[in-house]
């Protein structure tokens, strides 16, 4: 397949190569800001899960640029992820992972003691094709992502999270629906139809009276009557519905789009700086997987005695 394949196949893709985006993910977030206004008077976000850093270039590009340098001073983004990033400008970065405690208490300090007015998150877990555990996992770090919000947002914030919808969404709405008073679900046209990605957008946030913030994964075990109020009674839960809300454009992920006359193949803007599965390959570069073969060695005589012992016993099968 030829190097324009893609740019054929991806208007996306080819539009964030000319206009200066690390990932054609950007356009999922610059088309929540268009429809919601999620960055209106905002100066202290969280990019969650944010390398190689498209949604930290939007993040800079509405809150950071546009401001005079005095302006500036006021502003701080914080973009967070396991892997490295190419610097952006007015973006500080943060390696570390979104499911620690840590990395909230780091977020604060950088802030100053104070709270995010935003929190975005586009995290995914490697995936690793099986289809259901991907999904569980994506929906596990949805939870933390809510969970680390729980910390780190101030009163009437805002989150936006990617989310797979698939069974079982209803678990994150109703834990969404716990900390925010205004839930949706956006579809950006960027996002394929073919596709379950979608992302939450969570509005006016509030920290339900005697919560003590913690990982939702595992609040039971450190709040087990939260557990119990889960369990109690055997009728399953009504599924949980949300707004769903569109975007609209003229564009068309899933389909192919001619090259113009003029057109010129762009290389992407920026490369990963630190390669998927680099902590994997470097330990099985000094680890050695060779196994002993096993060898089984039939003594004649032994079987022979064996055949003689067992000749009278039936053939029939077993059932177990
Ligand atoms: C789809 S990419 C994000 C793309 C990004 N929003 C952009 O626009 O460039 C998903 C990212 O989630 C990160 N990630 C997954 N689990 C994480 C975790 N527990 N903590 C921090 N980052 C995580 C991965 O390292 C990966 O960079």
């Amino acid at each position: 397949m030829g190097k324009t394949s893609r740019d054929k196949r991806d208007i996306f893709y080819r539009l964030a190569k000319e206009q200066g985006w690390r990932a054609r993910s950007a356009f999922k977030l610059l088309q929540a800001e268009e429809t919601f206004h999620l960055l209106d008077g905002v100066t202290r976000a969280v990019d969650l899960c944010a390398a190689p850093g498209s949604w930290s270039q939007v993040l800079s590009k509405h809150m950071y640029e546009p401001r005079s340098p005095e302006e500036r001073e006021k502003v701080k983004i914080i973009a967070v992820d396991l892997q490295g990033m190419a610097p952006i400008d007015g973006v500080h970065q943060l390696r570390a992972d979104i499911t620690k405690e840590s990395t909230a208490e780091a977020i604060i300090e950088y802030f100053e003691g104070q709270k995010a007015q935003l929190v975005v998150s586009d995290g995914a877990p490697d995936s690793t094709g099986m289809n259901d555990f991907d999904v569980y996992m994506q929906g596990e770090l949805v939870l933390c992502a809510l969970s680390i919000s729980t910390f780190i947002l101030e009163r009437g914030g805002t989150l936006v999270a990617k989310i797979y919808r698939a069974d079982n969404v209803s678990r994150l709405y109703v834990q969404m629906q716990r900390f925010f008073k205004d839930v949706c679900v956006f579809k950006p046209s960027a996002s394929r139809n073919s596709s379950i990605e979608a992302f939450v957008v969570a509005r006016q946030f509030c920290l339900p009276e005697g919560h003590r913030p913690c990982n939702l994964t595992t609040e039971w075990h450190q709040q087990p009557e939260t557990w119990l109020v889960q369990r109690k009674g055997s009728e399953p839960k009504p599924m949980v519905h949300v707004p769903f809300v569109a975007y609209k454009g003229d564009l068309d992920a899933d389909r192919s789009y001619s090259l113009d006359e003029d057109y010129v193949y762009h290389e992407p803007v920026q490369q990963p700086l630190t390669a998927a599965y680099q902590d994997v390959q470097q330990k099985l570069g000094t680890t050695s997987v060779k196994y002993k073969p096993i060898i089984v060695i039939h003594d004649e005589e032994l079987t022979k005695e064996w055949r003689e012992e067992h000749k009278h016993e039936s053939k029939e099968p077993v059932e177990d």
